[in-house]
């Protein structure tokens, strides 16, 4: 027998956080589309996923719960396999990372580094933020600021184990040139070879001694491994990589794709690959490096408050709906906005107006003109001929997408013919030839095009929406499991057979009342988002202590002009009383004149670095609030002498 083709896919490791946003479940059930997708077209299948357990900041949050970390993490592991679970995510294997084959498998990796010199012993010193974990080199730092997150980082210095990454840069560089295909989408490509590659790599710290929860590294007890080289090694670890029996490893590795958001492309791109060229191993086939679901242009973090709850939306909607949207709404590879709203419309559109109704109709015309039995003749005419070419050139367009991971676009396509056999009906008007007895033939060819392209459309979704097939299939007659419901029965036309019988079922995407379902999601939800400046948990969060840093000062307008060649600016000098005068430009013109401004008591951030605006020199900022059509200055309500701090 000729063996069959395997795939392997994973998702990254989830940080255990207690809280998984819908913006989490976007990696995986995309993952869960695509390995689906591969089990249909005959591949047997390794669909990984898991958790990223150790590390400070869990120990810090078991701490302060009065747990160890492994309680703490235990019961969010059963949570999330439980989001998993009514996603209907379909892994393979659940790694955890606190797993004794993964805890020895890494221990032996690291262990085989170190004996062969890819990891040595030194010091860091460094500029260490601690919420990220990360150690950053000055040149890493952003305004002196942790690069990731923006918070403040302290000068520390460690005794550490290092891997020797500088090493592989030539490597790399020339591995990710002569493969076009690794990192996807392509642009990706350019952003790591020109940003990190080219600039140089710095050796890798992969160990630390301040804190314990981590794996031991069995020859230096005072340290615990340190993130990558313990969450990378699970894509290995998992497949039984190091242990007695490997076979999952020769069968799956290399792994076809490692799917991940963008901003860890960087670790699975350039680190991984240096780790497995240091082991002697193959590289992974692809990384794919998808985009974020924002909100308000922000990416969702469970500590600003802007997440969006995947239970509370599955049990509203089901998990096909939240899984259409995820993978139809965004193109893969793109960030996408979340709003209720846009939700709504497609759960409306595309499911219960397109799809759910072309069903409903369907079944409906087939029980009253013939008892919803499909008829032996038929009469064809060129409009059947048109719909059956379109459905075949289906299938490959779909699965063109679907080898690429290019989920909108087959859904996209998979929906034209939604739309094809709706306005086929528009155009057939099978209800006037049920009225002509000599149409009859011609009025089962209509109903045989609308039932064998709804069966194509089912078993097409069945990637993206695994529940709905069976909905379908049970409406239209056809049975689960029989020839005519696989991949390959929708590559040619004319899968359903004469004699089947329709049954009247519910309705299986019911419309949603759009204002009162906004009102209901809006009253559970979170507290009105705000957005947030980068990707860490917590970014837009500042401390009292943070605020004091901005000195605000009641400012009196002295003079003001407009600024030549640059109709938004102002140019204005301020007087701050005692402390003295500020020249301050300002986008204001296109609001207030000159005139306007001069005498007005406003508010200026008084400790702002200078900036150059137009060739001019702007001392500070003056408040004001603005949106798209209007700006209106912050003011001062009531007589207080200019100079005056704001508090
Ligand atoms: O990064 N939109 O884990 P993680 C889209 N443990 N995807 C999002 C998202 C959003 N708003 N928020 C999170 C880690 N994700 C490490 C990985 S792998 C060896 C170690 C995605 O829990 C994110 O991009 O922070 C990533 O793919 C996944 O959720 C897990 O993120
Ligand atoms: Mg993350």
């Amino acid at each position: 027998m000729e063996e069959k083709k395997t795939y392997y896919i994973s998702t990254p490791i989830y940080y255990p956080s207690d809280n998984l946003h819908i913006g989490h479940s976007y990696t995986t059930v995309a993952a869960d589309a695509e390995a689906r997708y591969r089990r249909l077209r005959g591949y047997d299948v390794m669909f990984l996923t898991g958790t990223d357990e150790h590390g400070l900041k869990i120990q810090q949050k078991a701490e302060k719960k009065g747990v160890t970390p492994k309680a703490y993490v235990d019961e969010i592991v059963s949570n999330i396999k439980e989001l998993w679970k009514i996603m209907d995510i379909s892994n393979d294997k659940f790694i955890r990372t606190t797993d004794d084959y993964h805890v020895a498998a890494v221990q032996k990796i690291f262990k085989q580094l170190y004996d062969q010199g890819d990891i040595y012993k030194s010091e860091y010193e460094g500029h260490y933020c601690t919420p990220c974990e990360s150690f950053w080199t000055e040149t890493q730092l952003k305004d002196g600021k942790c690069p990731d997150c923006g918070r403040e980082v302290q000068l520390a210095k460690e005794e550490s184990y290092f891997f020797r990454l500088s090493k592989y840069q030539d490597r790399l560089i020339e591995y990710l040139e002569s493969h076009p295909d690794f990192i996807q989408p392509a642009t990706r490509k350019n952003e790591m070879i020109n940003n990190f590659l080219k600039p140089g790599l710095e050796d890798l710290c992969v160990s630390r001694t301040t804190f314990d929860w981590g794996i031991p590294v069995t020859f230096d007890d005072k340290h615990v491994v340190y993130v990558w080289v313990d969450a990378l090694s699970n894509y290995i670890s998992a497949l039984g990589y190091g242990s007695d029996d490997d076979s999952l490893y020769k069968k799956f590795w290399p792994c076809d794709v490692h799917l991940v958001g963008k901003e860890i492309v960087r670790f699975h791109t350039i680190i991984w690959p240096a780790i497995l060229m240091a082991l002697d191993l193959p590289l992974p086939k692809q990384i794919f490096g998808h985009g974020w679901l924002v909100i308000n242009g922000g990416k969702m973090s469970k500590s600003v408050g802007n997440v969006v709850d995947p239970v509370v939306l599955v049990n509203k909607y089901g998990s096909d709906a939240i899984r259409y949207f995820l993978l139809r709404e965004v193109p893969f590879g793109s960030d996408g906005e979340f709003t209720n709203e846009a939700l709504i419309n497609r759960i409306n559109t595309d499911l219960a107006n397109d799809l759910g109704n072309l069903v409903s109709r369907t079944v409906a015309m087939e029980l009253k003109y013939f008892d919803g039995v499909m008829p032996e003749e038929r009469e064809d005419t060129e409009l059947e001929a048109e719909i059956k070419a379109q459905f075949e050139a289906l299938t490959p367009a779909v699965e063109d997408y679907l080898d690429k991971l290019l989920f909108p676009n087959a859904l996209t396509e998979i929906w034209k013919c939604v739309s094809r056999l709706n306005k086929y009906i528009d155009e057939t008007a099978p209800w006037v030839l049920a009225k002509d007895e000599t149409k009859k033939a011609r009025l089962a060819s209509v109903m045989y095009t609308l039932l064998e392209g709804i069966r194509n459309i089912a078993i097409l979704i069945e990637p993206f929406m695994p529940q709905t097939p069976a909905k379908i299939f049970a409406q239209i007659g056809v049975k689960a499991g029989l020839p005519e419901t696989s991949w390959d029965s929708t590559k040619t036309w004319g899968g359903y057979k004469a004699g089947t019988l329709c049954v009247k079922g519910d309705v299986i995407f019911p419309r949603i009342d759009v204002e009162k379902e906004l009102k209901e999601l809006e009253a559970n939800a979170p507290k009105k988002s705000q957005p947030v400046c980068d990707n860490k948990d917590g970014a837009n969060v500042i401390t009292i202590d943070d605020f004091a840093k901005v000195e605000l000062r009641v400012a009196k307008v002295l003079t003001a002009e407009k600024v030549e060649g640059a109709d938004k600016l102002l140019k204005m000098t301020l007087s701050l009383g005692d402390a003295g005068e500020r020249q301050v430009v300002s986008g204001i013109a296109k609001f207030y004149s000159p005139d306007d401004m001069i005498g007005k008591k406003v508010v200026l951030v008084s400790n702002l670095k200078p900036a150059t605006l137009r060739g001019i020199e702007s001392q500070g900022m003056i408040l004001a609030a603005a949106d798209k059509k209007n700006l209106v200055l912050v003011t001062i309500d009531g007589d207080i002498p200019e100079g005056t701090k704001i508090s």
